[in-house]
């Protein structure tokens, strides 16, 4: 007899909300967790942490910069780099919290220690030299990712640091070279930016934020490059030089050519995040993985093992918690023996700078490359009334709608707040919506929204405020 109906290893938020969902359809569930506390990288040393210092380090720069024009006259703020880490700290602290609340309100067991998979229906804890074996029917793995690490640099997370070290810096770096324009670079770039970093950003590509829609990327740059960010497009870091009281990176062209050194007080590489696999036991119990490291899965989640299933960061798709969220439900209602399922097509990506910058379905490269005819319709946000009157203008909202039959095949934002207004996107697209349902909906007067109404205007070029 199993112990369990399901054991999930990894309490990021695919795993603990797998748990959850689990338990709500009435298995006997437990989660596996080897971190002294709860909640994945999301809440331990990414999503989580990362927002709060943006929150912050937002305040800091708009008591400097913007107060005075709108009247309100502080004297120059000054920076408390502890205190922010603290606050920092208590929301992590309240999150991870929260998931504890949540383990024992749905009746889950938690387990602390390394999980490793010894077969179909049994997982090995250890945890301080001891180890046990428990019984279950089903297995999740929902181990998460690492970050992917630079060929001869070593990381120390002081003076060469990954995400989890520019999330703990004690003073503000004079100067901050980031290998890779992805969101980490760009998010953290932008905190320690705010607080008076020089930052300038080395991308490999010839273009930053690779995924999303190259003209928002574009304008992007431009408006960080105003921020003060510099970078260095078409570029690789190859090595770094520690010797000295300042780091000297060697800097090639992608294409190769003439070397450059630039220094640094600190350097951040954040050039992707690898699938976590160490310690599973993967190979010995027979649980195939891809080429590329992730755990290998069918339609339905299920590995190569009977009654393993993977979800999250550690399986191909977008590293993003909601994502993971998402599948930890679905595989959750699989297991249960109902219909479970993730619209791949509709998941949306925020990056929270400021402005910040949402997407969500194909972008205007994916649909050329598709072949698919499709309309455009733009509406900036210097036209939307709310924006104007609180000045804060950057940014535009692109509509991409099938030429034939008008329904949404994505929708990109650049601005204030648009990690909040892509949702209306998204409920529109799950719904295989069209342009003109988006423009027929009434949208509150005055919101950043309206733009958006704007833009689902613009396709049938009939947008009212431009
Ligand atoms: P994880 O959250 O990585 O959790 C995996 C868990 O498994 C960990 O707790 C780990 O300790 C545990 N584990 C691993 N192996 C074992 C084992 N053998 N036994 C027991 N336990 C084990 N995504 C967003 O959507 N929005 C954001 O704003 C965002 N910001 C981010 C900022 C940063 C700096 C970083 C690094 C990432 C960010 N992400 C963000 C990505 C997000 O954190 C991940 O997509 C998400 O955490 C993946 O969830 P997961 O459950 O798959 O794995
Ligand atoms: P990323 O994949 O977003 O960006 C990495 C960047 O580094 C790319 O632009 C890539 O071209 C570049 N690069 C790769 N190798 C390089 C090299 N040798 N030299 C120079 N540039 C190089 O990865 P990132 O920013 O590390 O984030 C990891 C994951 O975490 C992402 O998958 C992301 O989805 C997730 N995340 C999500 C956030 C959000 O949703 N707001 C915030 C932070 C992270």
């Amino acid at each position: 007899m199993a112990t369990y109906d399901l054991v999930v290893i990894g309490t990021g938020p695919g795993g603990y909300v797998c748990a959850v969902r689990a338990s709500q359809l009435g298995m006997k569930v437990a989660v596996v967790e080897k971190n002294a506390t709860l909640g994945g990288t999301c809440l331990n040393v990414g999503c989580m942490p990362s927002k709060a210092l943006l929150h912050a380090s937002e305040m800091f720069e708009e008591a400097g910069h913007s107060f005075a024009k709108m009247g309100v006259k502080v004297s120059a703020p000054t920076l408390d780099l502890p205190s922010m880490m603290n606050f920092k700290q208590q929301g992590i602290d309240g999150n991870v919290k929260g998931v504890e609340f949540l383990m024992k309100k749905n009746k889950v067991d938690v387990l602390k220690g390394t999980g490793k998979i010894l077969g179909s229906g049994k997982v090995e804890v250890s945890a301080d030299g001891k180890s046990q074996v428990i019984e279950t029917k089903n297995i999740v793995i929902a181990t998460g990712s690492d970050i992917a690490r630079l060929k001869g640099i070593e990381i120390d997370e002081k003076r060469i640091v990954s995400s989890t070290g520019a999330l703990a810096l004690d003073k503000v770096p004079g100067k901050l070279l980031i290998v890779g324009a992805g969101v980490i670079g760009l998010e953290l770039g932008s905190v320690w930016k705010r607080l008076g970093a020089e930052v300038v950003v080395v991308e490999f590509l010839d273009r930053i934020l690779p995924g999303m829609d190259g003209e928002i990327a574009k304008q992007f740059q431009r408006i960080l490059e105003k921020q003060g960010f510099a970078f260095k497009l078409g570029a690789k870091v190859t090595g770094i030089d520690t010797s000295g009281k300042t780091l000297k990176a060697t800097v090639e062209p992608a294409a190769g050519g003439t070397a450059e050194t630039l220094e640094a007080d600190v350097v951040l590489v954040a050039i992707g995040r690898v699938p976590y696999t160490d310690g599973l036991g993967l190979k010995e119990a027979g649980v195939a993985l891809d080429p590329r490291g992730r755990v290998q899965i069918d339609p339905h989640f299920a590995t190569s093992l009977k009654g393993v299933y993977a979800i999250g960061d550690v399986v191909a798709g977008p590293m993003l918690a909601h994502k993971a969220e998402d599948e930890g439900v679905a595989v959750a209602e699989i297991i249960a023996g109902q219909a479970g399922h993730v619209n791949y097509d509709v998941i949306p990506g925020v990056v929270y700078t400021t402005p910040e910058v949402s997407s969500v379905g194909k972008t205007e490269e994916e649909l050329k490359q598709a072949g698919v005819a499709y309309t455009v319709g733009k509406f900036p946000f210097t036209a939307n009334g709310r924006s104007k009157v609180n000045q804060t203008t950057d940014g535009f909202v692109k509509i991409l709608a099938d030429a034939k039959t008008d329904r949404v095949l994505g929708v990109h934002i650049i601005g204030i707040e648009a990690g909040e207004m892509i949702h209306e996107a998204c409920v529109l697209m799950e719904f295989g919506g069209s342009a003109e349902d988006l423009a027929r909906t009434c949208h509150a007067h005055p919101t950043r929204s309206e733009a958006v109404k704007e833009a689902a205007l613009a396709v049938g070029k009939r947008a009212i405020h431009m």
